[in-house]
């Protein structure tokens, strides 16, 4: 039986955006492409890859006309895909921007096909050109597989616009339209939050920070001199449990409190220069994080979110 949220478009009035986003609904893994142009090894993530063939062993992947690398692409007698696991979507999205050096600092070197091999990475196919198809705006290569490197690992996924690991994808169940949760506002708040800043939290290990230490850093970079009670309403934090973060935070010469010149026992709270610069390149990823999300919506859409929010936030202040 139909899903009754499920919704049909006639193939002449596919809205672009909702097509990307009704593809999102198909999981994949990620990959890395390389090959090697003019002797320098070129690059990118591609979620395109797909298995053609056993015998002969093909697999195919599409690359954009858009794409700089398109030609260099097209014209290579030899490519290599590397599988990414979920510990690598630094590299997914390293890979995925145009007009940086991709493989700064990455160790590689030409397989047997001469397609450049990323160290430490697998399962790679190392493939030579089999056939090359036109594929609307993107060009599919197939690819025969010459030889490849296995290994079991926990894979990266991309879906709904989202690099995931396969952990994110046990969701809670699929609520009806009309059940409690779906029309309880508290519930649609705390679920929507979850899944915007959950992904990110559980990445906030990489920086050696807990997610309370990540919201005073993210607060005092935004307000200098806070008070401990402006910081507690601000980061969301209660006051016991922000004197202990402080207290830490303190002695790791993150942060320092400073008596105010009018009433010695009071203090406000100034990061130190280590604090800003543990800060920042986390600041810098929470907002890659977030455009990543944002990317699944319309202008429109994001307009409608934060007017939204800002409405909610503003008549419900509390006192
Ligand atoms: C998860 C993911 C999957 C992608 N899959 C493809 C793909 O299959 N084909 C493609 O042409 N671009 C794909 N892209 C976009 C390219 O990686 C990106 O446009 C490209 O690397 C930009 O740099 P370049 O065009 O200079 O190489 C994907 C991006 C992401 C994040």
């Amino acid at each position: 039986m139909a899903d009754s949220d499920a919704k049909t478009s006639p193939a002449d009035a596919l809205d672009p955006h909702a097509f990307r986003q009704a593809l999102g609904q198909f999981p994949t893994g990620v990959a890395v492409v390389t090959a090697s142009h003019n002797g320098y090894a070129i690059g990118m993530t591609a979620n395109s890859f797909s298995s053609v063939s056993l015998a002969p062993p093909l697999v195919s992947w599409s690359v954009a006309k858009s794409s700089p690398n398109h030609d260099p692409f097209v014209a290579a007698d030899a490519f290599a895909v590397h599988f990414l696991g979920a510990d690598h979507r630094d590299l997914a999205l390293r890979f995925s921007q145009r007009g940086i050096d991709k493989f700064a600092g990455l160790a590689h070197a030409p397989g047997d096909t001469g397609a450049p091999l990323i160290e430490g990475l697998a399962p790679i196919f190392e493939c030579r050109a089999w056939a090359r198809y036109p594929g609307g705006d993107h060009t599919i290569l197939v690819g025969e597989v010459a030889r490849m490197v296995e290994r079991n690992h926990e894979p990266l996924l991309f879906h709904s616009g989202q690099l995931r690991r396969i952990d994110a994808l046990r969701r809670a169940p699929s609520l009806s339209s009309d059940s409690f949760a779906r029309n309880y506002l508290a519930y649609l708040l705390a679920r929507a939050s979850f899944n915007v800043s959950g992904e990110f939290h559980a990445r906030l290990g990489e920086w050696n920070l807990s997610v309370p230490e990540w919201r005073v850093l993210a607060c005092l970079m935004d307000v200098e001199g806070l008070s401990v009670g402006e910081l507690a309403a601000m980061a969301l934090i209660k006051q016991p449990r922000l004197t202990k973060v402080l207290d830490r935070m303190e002695r790791d010469d993150l942060l320092q409190r400073r008596p105010t010149a009018d009433d010695r026992r009071r203090v406000t709270l100034h990061l130190t220069a280590k604090g800003r610069a543990r800060a920042a390149p986390v600041l810098a990823a929470a907002k890659a994080h977030e455009t990543e999300v944002l990317n699944q919506f319309t202008d429109a859409e994001r307009d409608t979110i934060k007017h939204a929010l800002d409405l909610l936030i503003d008549r419900t202040r509390p006192g």
